[in-house]
């Protein structure tokens, strides 16, 4: 479920890494130390086996499988898929999606993702951390990286900004994904028994680090 961005993701396998390192003046301020973002989810990241929903090329699968986790990866674009399993072959990546996936054969420790949640609208966002509450034992993570605001007045100033930037690209993107706020992560995860707290990392991506309790 939440599919509908997937045509975007075949189209922009071959130069997402790109992207990510700054390359595209849209997206350098989203993209800021995404290595850095990368590592703090890693370093937030409870082991051994850990499962990673929209993986992308891999980049951060492979940093977590060269700290030593086992990675169960998801991944909806085929693209993506395909340069992820090249670039990190030790893992296993599977077609799916936050909410659709193979069962894991292994007790999940840790779920994680980056720069991938806003592709779930609020509604989908609740049904994806409802099931991870039945696949999570007590002390089990959610770690998720991604663009999220404090307000939805923050989240309109950024798209108002972008758009005075013309950054079209950018405030398209800001208005028609489903970008959220941080009091709607807090009710869903408090809802389905997690404790919850947010670091910010950049001016847009904040980690969401969700303990079962
Ligand atoms: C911006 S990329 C992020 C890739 C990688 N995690 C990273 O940090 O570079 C978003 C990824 O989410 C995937 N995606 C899109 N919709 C999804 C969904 N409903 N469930 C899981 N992944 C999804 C896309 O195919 C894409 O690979």
């Amino acid at each position: 479920m939440g599919r509908e961005f997937i045509d975007l993701f075949d189209g922009w396998a071959a130069s997402y890494d790109q992207t990510v390192s700054g390359e595209d003046v849209e997206y350098k301020e989203v993209f800021a130390d995404y290595d850095g973002i990368l590592d703090a989810v890693v370093d937030h990241t409870k082991g051994p086996n850990v499962m990673e929903f929209g993986v992308g090329t891999g980049n951060l699968t492979k940093k977590l499988i060269n700290r030593g986790h086992s990675v169960i990866g998801i991944e909806p674009s085929s693209e993506m898929l395909k340069i992820a399993q090249i670039k990190v072959p030790d893992a296993k990546v599977y077609d799916g999606d936050f909410i659709e996936f193979p069962k894991p054969e292994v007790q999940v420790d840790s779920i994680v993702s980056s720069y991938a949640f806003h592709h779930l609208t609020d509604e989908e966002k609740e049904m994806a951390i409802s099931k991870y509450s039945h696949l999570l034992k007590k002390g089990a993570r959610i770690v998720f990286a991604d663009t999220v605001f404090e307000t939805q007045a923050s989240k309109r100033r950024a798209i108002e900004t972008a758009i005075a930037s013309h950054y079209n690209n950018l405030a398209d993107d800001l208005s028609a994904e489903y970008y959220t706020d941080i009091p709607t992560l807090q009710r869903i995860c408090k809802k389905y028994d997690f404790e919850v707290l947010f670091e910010q990392k950049n001016k847009y991506v904040w980690v969401m680090v969700a303990e079962k309790k």
